[in-house]
């Protein structure tokens, strides 16, 4: 069984392979970063029409490098949502293309559903397990029950962990990504030096908020503006590993009475790359006697395939989508998650 996946939700133009055997016979990614860099962040539009340049060149790469045919396909799996609207309907139109030319199921793919499933194809994880999405566009907390059904614990209530390295590092002129920038200079600072406020921790529930962090950084920055950025960067950094920590513990604690079967925490997203927060994840799920799983980094951050692999696993299943599919810039895992800020668990 093949089944192509494309991914254009953001800003990486992506074409993957792969096989019922958990192998991934082609990964192409062709990051955007360069052309949104001069702005700061991600312009949709920008995005979509470098989306439309790329994709057909990579997808028939990715066919290459797999080594098959059109024909060879079982379904073709595209990102219908969420993302960025004009980029997601770039590669959904193009995989109902390819879908009705090769006379081949199509499977609109949710993007968080690529993330949740990722540990599944790279380490065969088995239902249930905790996914703790963290990337530029969200922060949740997820029970992962089967294909399909997820239940959302909790979510950020402002801005997702990614968009907040970002934005501190914008303000510590450190560029653009900013996460890779922070932990880099963490590296030389010292944690202690800043004493940063630790939003929601403390709170019952997995709900996330990292805006009064950020505006604490700006007041740090305007009061001290000589202050060292390592230690200022170390700092913001404890604080955030420090309140992941704590909202996984209340997913724990909730897990341990609930969930008996509980085996796996699952990080994954782009903010999954930061070892500081791997470490203190782990000692968490370490101490609750759970085995975390991260997928490697490639795999982590936005990529096609983890499309092509939800699609599989819904094509066994015999999900699969018409040409009439939707591209949806909104679109919970969770249907019946309350909407924000109003989400969480009752830890
Ligand atoms: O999953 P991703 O590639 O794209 C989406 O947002 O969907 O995540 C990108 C985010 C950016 O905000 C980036 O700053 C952050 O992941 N990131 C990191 C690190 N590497 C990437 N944040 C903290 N530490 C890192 N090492
Ligand atoms: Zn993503």
């Amino acid at each position: 069984m093949h089944v192509l996946g494309i991914e254009t939700s953001c800003d990486e133009t992506a074409a993957a392979v792969v096989n019922e055997d958990r192998r991934i016979l082609s990964n192409v990614v062709l990051s955007q970063i360069d052309e949104h860099s001069p702005y700061g962040g991600v312009v949709p539009e920008i995005a979509a029409r470098a989306h439309v340049a790329h994709l057909d060149r990579l997808i028939a790469q990715a066919m290459r490098e797999a080594g098959i045919e059109y024909a060879d396909l079982d379904a073709v799996a595209a990102t219908a949502g969420p993302g960025l609207i004009g980029g997601v309907m770039v590669g959904l139109v193009t995989g109902k293309a390819i879908a009705a030319a090769a006379g081949k199921p199509l499977i609109a793919v949710n993007h968080l559903e690529g993330h949740a499933l990722t540990a599944r194809l790279t380490d065969d994880a088995a239902f249930p397990y905790l996914l703790l999405l963290v990337s530029g566009g969200h922060c949740q907390i997820l029970l992962v029950e089967g294909v399909g059904k997820y239940r959302r614990l909790g979510t950020t209530i402002d801005d997702a962990i990614g968009e907040a390295f970002d934005k501190t590092a914008k303000m510590l002129e450190l560029g653009y990504p900013g996460g890779p920038a922070i932990e880099k200079v963490a590296a030389d600072g010292d944690p202690n030096a800043v004493r940063l406020p630790r939003p929601m921790k403390g709170r019952k529930g997995c709900d996330f908020s990292f805006a009064g962090l950020k505006t604490a950084v700006l007041h740090v920055l305007k009061k001290e503006p000589d202050i060292p950025p390592a230690d200022l960067a170390a700092s913001f950094q404890a604080a955030v590993v420090d309140v992941m920590r704590d909202r996984l513990q209340n997913a724990l604690n909730w897990a341990a009475l609930e969930v008996p079967d509980l085996r796996h925490v699952v990080v994954a997203g782009g903010v999954a790359a930061n070892e500081a927060l791997r470490a203190g994840l782990q000692e968490a799920a370490g101490a609750a006697g759970l085995q975390m799983l991260a997928p490697p980094i490639e795999l982590c951050t936005d990529n096609a395939a983890m499309i092509a692999w939800a699609g599989l696993e819904r094509f066994r299943l015999g999900l699969t989508d018409d040409l009439g599919a939707e591209a949806r810039p909104r679109w919970p895992l969770d249907p019946d998650a309350a909407p924000k800020p109003f989400a969480g668990v009752r830890a």
